[in-house]
């Protein structure tokens, strides 16, 4: 079986509410999992959830639930968050499966056992908020922590350590000899310049079990559970580890026998996250993987923050955009374009109302509803819905439009890929109205002229919909269902010229997305 194209977006925190940022991370990998598989390649699509950590164990504790469950009903609701946008996710990985926690062990047996770890005694500040541990260096210039901190208290505590110094240069030497491994570029640059310009302190691994204890415990010292990174990156392995993939099962010495299916995923393709996580994917994960002895994924996609109206999202000053909210009032399709439309994997973003029912008017209903809208009811009233005879005259123009977003699906540039889909849509409306069908339609000497025009009007909207699958697909559905088509326009080979048959009858035309008032 050869290898498939495996993508992962980050796992989510399960005890943060699902908003636009997560929705927006999910999106870019589902379009991403759909254009490769429309390509005709094989992909596994990981997306899931981040369960263990004192956060987790205190919020149950309050609620007077086992953390357990509350982590089970927490996460139905993320499963509803993912099937509302309608991702191909081909499994969900929860931390705290057992599938997940015994392959952590795994790993970390192992690599204690060739002397990756160490004990050390901590002796500092730390902030319970965050569960992390600060140095002077976090200090403001008044001498204070920044609030954001919480509580800071003293402590000394015994806990294990990996050691990350010694593979410092080596990790700067692949960075720059693999440019293509953190995109876009100033990521890139961004970690290279903070791996020059720092040393690497060792990674904490563990928490005593006495302060917190959801969370895996180490195997080899019972007293100690392993503390989020190595929890939560593990993710990437441990479901391929699942699934049966040699690589992973060579090298981590797993238990883990008989597995279900045999399929190979590792070295994951793209690892699709948010930019405040780029030193942990881009600096740890690499780190980790090298001293387990894999091979590294094959890029890190690094996207940017989506703010509303310039401002941070919050829960607590109620800045939010609920993408549910959004869905159920204007359809998924309307949701996706908006923010792949928007933003670049990249840039930071901002959502205004405003700016999303202005893209819904001009790009949607007035663009891609329109073009096909009044192409097929053209083709149904004067032509009784049969396709006449096939005709080229757009086919060059289409075949362009076409080529040009294969190129940039491949490079999973989303938002250029969508604007050449709108410059087809905008060469389609121009079209009607240069060659005007409405007024040759009225002259019989010219049906030939109309037959043609008909066709090259149906011909573009089948070719739209194939293009559109990845990113609309309930939109490329029904534009397929619109043209009598069956099944799904989800192969991209479809997108070449001339495969809608002269004599086939086309469907019902109905608005794709109705005008809405601004
Ligand atoms: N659980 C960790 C990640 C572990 S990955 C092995 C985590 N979870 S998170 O829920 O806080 O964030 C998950 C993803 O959502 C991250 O990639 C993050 O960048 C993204 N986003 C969170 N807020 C965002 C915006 N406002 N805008 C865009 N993406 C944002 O970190």
């Amino acid at each position: 079986m050869s290898k498939r194209f495996y993508i992962t977006t980050a796992i989510y925190y399960v005890n943060g509410q699902a908003h636009l940022g997560h929705a927006y991370e999910m999106a870019v990998a589902d379009v991403i999992a759909r254009s490769r598989r429309s390509l005709g390649q094989e992909v596994f699509f990981l997306t899931g959830l981040d369960e263990h950590g004192q956060k987790v164990q205190q919020a149950a504790l309050a609620e007077g639930k086992t953390p357990q469950a509350y982590c089970d009903e927490l996460a139905a609701d993320w499963k509803a968050f993912a099937e509302k946008l309608e991702l191909t996710n081909d499994d969900f990985v929860r931390t705290t499966e057992s599938r997940h926690k015994e392959f952590v062990q795994a790993i970390l047996a192992k690599l204690h056992a060739v002397g990756q770890f160490y004990k050390a005694t901590y002796e500092g500040f730390y902030s319970t908020r965050e569960e992390t541990f600060l140095t002077e260096k976090d200090r403001l210039p008044d001498g204070t922590f920044d609030p954001s901190y919480g509580e800071v208290i003293k402590l000394k505590e015994d806990n294990y350590y990996f050691k990350l110094r010694d593979h410092q240069q080596w990790l700067i030497d692949y960075l720059e000899a693999n440019p293509s491994f953190v995109q876009p570029d100033y990521r890139r640059n961004e970690v290279l310049g903070f791996l020059k310009n720092n040393t690497l302190e060792d990674l904490c691994i563990s928490r005593p079990a006495s302060r917190l204890n959801w969370g895996i415990p180490l195997p080899f010292d019972k007293d100690f559970v392993t503390y989020v990174w190595f929890d939560a990156l593990v993710n990437y392995i441990s479901i391929p580890a699942a699934h049966g993939d040699k690589t992973i099962l060579a090298a981590s010495n797993s238990e883990i026998r008989n597995p279900k299916s045999e399929i190979e995923l590792w070295p994951a393709d793209l690892h699709v996250i948010g930019k405040d996580i780029l030193k942990f994917h881009a600096v740890f994960w690499p780190i980790m993987l090298k001293a387990m002895g894999l091979p590294l994924p094959k890029q890190i996609l690094v996207h940017g923050w989506w703010q509303k109206d310039g401002a941070k999202i919050s829960k607590s000053t109620g800045n939010i955009v609920d993408p549910i909210a959004v869905i159920d009032e204007w359809g998924l399709d309307a949701f996706r374009f908006y923010v792949l439309w928007e933003l670049d994997i990249g840039p930071d973003g901002n959502w205004t109302d405003a700016g999303f029912r202005a893209c819904y008017n001009a790009e949607l209903a007035n663009g891609i509803g329109n073009l096909v809208n009044r192409s097929l009811s053209m083709l149904r009233r004067y032509r009784d819905s049969v396709v006449p005879e096939q005709s080229d005259e757009l086919a060059s123009d289409m075949s362009n439009f076409v080529k040009a977003t294969r190129k940039l699906l491949e490079q999973n540039m989303l938002q250029v890929a969508l604007q050449q889909i709108g410059f087809l849509v905008d060469h389609g409306n121009l079209y009607v109205e240069q060659k005007k069908p409405f007024n040759l339609a009225k002259d019989p000497a010219q049906a030939k002229r109309l037959d043609e025009v008909l066709y090259n009007l149906a011909e573009t909207c089948r070719v739209l919909a194939v293009l559109l699958w990845p990113f609309l697909p309930g939109t490329a559905t029904k534009i397929y269902a619109q043209l009598g088509l069956t099944g799904a326009p989800d192969k991209f080979s479809e997108a070449a010229w001339g495969r809608l048959k002269p004599g086939h009858k086309i469907g019902e035309p109905a608005p794709l997305f109705p005008r809405k008032e601004v």
